[in-house]
């Protein structure tokens, strides 16, 4: 004979309107962890698509010794004889497929949980690249990037500052085992650090919305519209991380489901940006 466990007893004497309550709750958990591994699942690929054209462009033409090529994309990807920024760009760009790859890597349960060793190497691994792109980023940006104005400069040095604060924290909370603070952190620093693909992704749906460049000169880079984009690569994703984690330790299942249908409608908008960022962008680059 099976005895019935006291909490069915008690949700067969709860009241309708209780029971209502714990089913609508249920499913706004539910609702919110689909949101989110749409959004991972769709992010991740579209990360793995800015990985090959990284591989296929950049790595490809240098490995031909071509460094000539970058200049097709980035107005001063190689400029002959400033031997040291060469070597900055060259790092920059090469290292941000390491960084593209090894984020999502660390963010997977069942990674993290089944080979914790491979976790804490790529851990350390990641840490290391985020801070050498963020660095070499920085001396590109100041010393010899053709592309925009002082205030867009200003808005990805931004980015690097807030990758530096996140991985820190990231760091020494997974060093002093406060597992729920390093997860925290270890969120912000992966969509922090994905700040350059969001910036590229938001550029792209922002064209796409407007059927051509809006709010920016197109030949010069330059323009308040590619300011706020600047600012929204890494302020949209950080507060709807926030929001998250409210909606998931709120007690109300409204929040829960608010916060599940606004994720969904922002991954649906990113998936049309990482859709014309590849037609666009990526993919005749790897042709
Ligand atoms: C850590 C994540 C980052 C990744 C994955 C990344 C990735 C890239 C890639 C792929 C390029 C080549 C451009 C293209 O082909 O589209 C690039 C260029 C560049 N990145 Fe980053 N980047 C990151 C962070 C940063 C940061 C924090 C800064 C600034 C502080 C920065 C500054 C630059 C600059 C100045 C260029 C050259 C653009 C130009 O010459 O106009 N990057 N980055």
């Amino acid at each position: 004979m099976t005895i019935a466990s006291p909490n069915a007893v008690n949700s067969l004497h709860a009241k309708p309107k209780e029971r209502a309550h714990g089913a609508l709750s249920a499913f706004s958990g539910k609702a919110l962890s689909a949101a989110a591994t749409t959004w991972f699942v769709v992010a991740v690929a579209g990360q793995l698509i800015f990985v090959l054209y990284i591989l296929s462009f950049y790595a490809s033409s240098a490995l031909q010794g071509n460094m000539q090529a970058w200049n097709k994309v980035l107005p001063t990807g190689h400029v002959p004889g400033d031997t040291l920024g060469n070597i900055a760009i060259a790092i920059h760009v090469l290292i941000a497929a390491v960084v593209t790859i090894g984020g999502p890597l660390q963010l997977m349960a069942k990674i993290r949980a089944g080979f914790p060793r491979f976790h804490r190497w790529n851990g350390r691994v990641y840490i290391a690249t985020v801070v050498v792109a963020s660095i070499s980023g920085l001396f590109v940006v100041w010393t010899r990037s053709a592309n925009g104005s002082f205030l867009q400069h200003l808005t990805i040095s931004i980015n690097a500052v807030l990758i530096l604060i996140a991985a820190w924290f990231a760091l020494r909370h997974a060093v002093a085992r406060r597992l729920a603070e390093h997860r925290r952190w270890a969120l912000r620093l992966f969509l922090v650090v994905s700040g350059s693909w969001f910036f590229r992704v938001i550029l792209m749906f922002w064209i796409a919305l407007n059927g051509g460049p809006a709010g920016f000169d197109p030949t010069t880079f330059q323009g308040p519209a590619l300011v706020a984009i600047g600012l929204l690569q890494y302020v949209l994703p950080l507060a709807v991380l926030e929001l998250y984690f409210f909606a998931k330790s709120s007690a109300r299942p409204a929040a829960r489901i608010s916060a599940a249908g606004l994720v969904f409608a922002l991954t649906g908008a990113m998936a049309v940006g990482i859709a014309v960022a590849t037609m666009g962008m990526w993919l005749p680059k790897m042709l």
